[in-house]
């Protein structure tokens, strides 16, 4: 007893504070890196600037990689045309080298922290080459030796493409494509494995989750490849980054569907700037911290099932306090440096998902709620005519602030589902440029029940705000869709003509359905959210969680 009172005091000492026997095991047993020695690189930020002593202690015991969170970006590293201040970014690989660090680049191309000499303000196309070829060509060629891969290009490819099978088509409209054309993304990867032919290149996206956007990033990589099989001995593009700024409402199905379809290109796949959100305000619940660390868990479980062909995991942010999504507490260390649930749950995800089952199944134990639409056809500006339908009360909240709430009614017909929303407590405001942060009401519909992770051609999400402004997901669910809303005081309905798109309606039918209410602040923010089912949070990408309606006749 003696003796742990006394080991007690000396980590106190050390690290601020008495630790809990969960810490002092942590620092006892194993590193994240050596926990993942047999699977694949572990890997954190450095930003110069904040790399204190401790954080950067806590990088270098747990991590055997780093990349620079900005000093590698084009915007510091050639602000002004031909001047290359390698200063700062230099400081950080070589004090990453120099601690027995491996490092990876980023990025040589991207729309954001680039100077717009390099591809606007009418740059002609035969200039934008030429900028681009040797800014890769130059940095790729000054860090060489130093640096083991690289971000060649960062965010090319559109939000949700349409078409995800013509890539080029579905290339966001950056300013390098719009002053190059598709080929840019060649030409930037020629260029660095050119000046590098070592480093392994990259391809680095976002949100690759979405099989939409997955799928693009595969056409691409596909095509590019077999253009170009043999660069120096080998394909063009060596890897896909998946970034993995995920949250609490990630489906872990949706991380492995794309990592096997990645990994079917014979290339490295690698997380590159994973991070899970969940909290507000910089403060997490304890349940939060949890479901947070569950969340991790399950991702690390898919990672270590594909290891063969991961070549690192690195997260996104040493702290909360330091990160980019510092609001939503997203890293596996408090502000404070403390470990969080998080991080047990990455050490060992089996564990941490064992001794957590009870969470589980109480979360899992919540019921589908139930309801029915009633067979009418109704004029959408006279709310008597939903008088038959039962009331779907929209009252759970996803939010701590209990804002506007209210309740739904449905009918249908052959051709339509009507939906009667009733908000009150609403400050209608729609100040914000997010549809979703205004005073608003969300329908999900997955007209085949088939409560899938991802969206399928049979589900869609329909928003109006009390000034009957409607958007679409997918846009393409616009079609034929119908609303009107009224405003009385602090309470407003709407109104929402659905046409039904794959099922033919008929008595009987069990459709996916939730109603949900978005509560601005007076200032124009989302202040509340509440909801008829579905908790998670994600009934915009995945349907698993909506509440049931059976279409009857009374
Ligand atoms: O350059 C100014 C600097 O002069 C000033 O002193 C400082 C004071 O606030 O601001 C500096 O710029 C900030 C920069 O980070 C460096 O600290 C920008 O305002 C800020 O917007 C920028 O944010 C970075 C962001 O990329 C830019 O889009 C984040 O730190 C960085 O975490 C984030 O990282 C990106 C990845 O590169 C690509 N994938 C998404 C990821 C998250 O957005």
């Amino acid at each position: 007893m003696l003796k742990r009172i006394i080991l007690c005091l000396i980590a106190s000492l050390s690290i601020g504070g008495c630790a809990s026997r969960k810490e002092a095991d942590m620092r006892k047993t194993q590193s994240l890196k050596d926990a993942y020695a047999d699977y694949f690189l572990i890997g954190n930020i450095v930003s110069g600037v904040d790399m204190d002593d401790l954080r950067y202690n806590i990088l270098t015991t747990h991590h055997n990689i780093a990349t620079a969170e900005n000093a590698m970006k084009p915007q510091y590293l050639q602000g002004t045309k031909g001047v290359f201040t390698f200063v700062d970014a230099d400081a950080v690989v070589n004090k990453a080298v120099s601690r027995g660090l491996k490092v990876h680049g980023h990025t040589l191309a991207w729309h954001q922290q680039s100077p717009a000499w390099m591809n606007s303000e009418g740059v002609s196309r035969g200039d934008a080459v030429a900028n681009l070829a040797t800014h890769a060509k130059t940095v790729a060629d000054h860090f060489k030796g130093r640096v083991v891969s690289w971000d060649v290009l960062n965010e090319a490819i559109a939000d949700n493409p349409p078409n995800p099978e013509d890539w080029r088509a579905s290339l966001r409209q950056s300013p390098w494509f719009k002053a190059i054309g598709a080929d840019y993304v060649e030409i930037v990867f020629k260029a660095a494995r050119e000046a590098d032919p070592t480093a392994k290149l990259y391809y680095n996206d976002y949100n690759l989750d979405n099989p939409s956007k997955a799928a693009a990033v595969y056409n691409m990589v596909k095509d590019i490849n077999e253009r170009n099989p043999d660069v120096n001995g080998r394909p063009l593009i060596d890897g896909v980054g998946m970034q993995g700024h995920y949250s609490t409402h990630t489906n872990p199905a949706n991380v492995e569907n794309s990592l096997q379809r990645f990994i079917s290109l014979n290339v490295e796949v690698s997380v590159t700037e994973l991070d899970v959100q969940c909290g507000e305000g910089g403060k997490q619940t304890d349940d939060q911290k949890i479901t947070q660390g569950l969340a991790y868990a399950a991702l690390f479980n898919v990672f270590k099932k594909y290891a063969e062909h991961i070549g690192r995991v690195t997260m996104w942010g040493i702290d909360d306090g330091s990160s980019w999504r510092r609001q939503a507490c997203p890293t596996m260390f408090n502000d404070s440096l403390r470990p969080k649930p998080a991080f047990f749950a990455v050490l060992d995800p089996d564990k941490f998902t064992a001794e957590n089952r009870m969470f589980i199944e109480k979360r899992e134990k919540k019921e589908t709620k139930q309801s029915e639409a009633v067979y009418g056809t109704p004029d959408l500006t006279n709310a008597a005519a939903w008088s038959q339908a039962p009331a779907i009360f929209i009252d759970s909240y996803l939010t701590a602030w209990q804002g506007a709430s209210g309740t739904a009614k449905v009918l249908w017909d052959e051709n339509n589902l009507y939906v009667l929303a009733t908000v009150n407590n609403a400050e209608m405001n729609k100040a914000n440029r997010n549809a979703y942060e205004q005073d608003s009401v969300e329908i999900f519909i997955d007209e085949n029940n088939e409560k899938t992770p991802y969206y399928e051609k049979d589900d869609a999400q329909y928003r109006v705000n009390f000034d009957n402004e409607a958007t679409f997901n997918p846009s393409s669910a616009a079609e034929g869709f119908e609303s009107w809303t009224s405003v009385s005081g602090r309470s407003y309905t709407v109104s929402l003509k659905i046409p039904f798109r794959t099922i033919s309606a008929e008595e009987g039918v069990l459709i996916g359905f939730d109603a949900q209410i978005n509560g601005a602040s007076a200032q124009g923010a989302r202040q509340s959210v509440a909801i008829w089912n579905d908790l998670s949070g994600g009934s915009y990408q995945d349907t698993s969680g909506l509440g049931v309606l059976k279409l009857t006749k009374r």
